[in-house]
């Protein structure tokens, strides 16, 4: 199966989402996270050798997939319409982070008119979710009224997941009390792509 991580705006939880939907699917069969970002923020966090599965560059690629059941593909901030073009062609499933922010939003309405007319499968994943605010739930009231595909569970904001790629670990092996809420969630977004991919 393979998964591209997308959106049309930075910072909105790509990353956080492919190293941990990564260490998911790994826990099923062998998994490879590839890292398409210029920046490489997925090798940096893999590169204390803790994280639960192998995250190869664009260029080191090519040579790994066949060894692998799952790819995960992390990608950067504004993709060209080509990129996207090419991604809808070649994934099983996109994945669309975006934060309740309205302009997160905006960019995600945005991204999935570019990819309506490809006929791609894609998802809306709404991250970083302030539980102590309304703004998670009138983010999810928006993206039903515009009835576009979204999971059923929400990333919540937690310092775990800011802080685990300094240690190089995913949220689970963070020393916090509410890590284990983190990677919860996480799985059953999992459980949902695979549900998704069953269909
Ligand atoms: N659920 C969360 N709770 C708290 N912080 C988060 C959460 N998800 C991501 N972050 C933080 O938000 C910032 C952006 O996240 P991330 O790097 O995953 O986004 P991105 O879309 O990959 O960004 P870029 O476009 O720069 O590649 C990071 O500092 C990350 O630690
Ligand atoms: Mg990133």
């Amino acid at each position: 199966m393979i998964i591209a991580i997308t959106a049309l705006k930075g910072g909105v939880g790509k990353t956080t989402t492919a190293i941990h939907l990564a260490a998911f699917f790994q826990s099923l069969a062998p998994t490879l996270l590839i890292d398409a970002d210029k920046n490489r923020s997925a090798l940096v966090w893999s590169k204390e050798d803790k994280l639960p599965f192998y995250v190869a560059s664009q260029a080191g690629a090519p040579g790994l997939i066949k060894k692998f059941t799952h790819i995960l593909i992390d990608t950067q901030a504004r993709p060209e319409p080509e990129e996207l073009e090419d991604l809808a062609a070649g994934s099983d499933l996109l994945i669309l982070p975006t934060t309740p922010n309205p302009l997160d939003l905006d960019s995600t309405v945005k991204a999935i008119e570019l990819l309506e007319p490809l006929n791609a499968q894609y998802k809306v994943l709404l991250t970083q979710v302030d539980s102590r605010t309304t703004t998670g739930r009138d983010a999810r009231k928006f993206l039903e009224e515009a009835k576009l595909p979204l999971f059923k569970v929400d990333i919540p904001r937690l310092v775990a997941f800011e802080r685990a790629p300094s240690r190089g670990v995913i949220v689970k092996d963070y020393p916090d009390p509410r890590s284990s809420l983190g990677w919860s969630k996480y799985r059953a977004i999992g459980k949902e792509v695979m549900a998704y991919i069953k269909e």
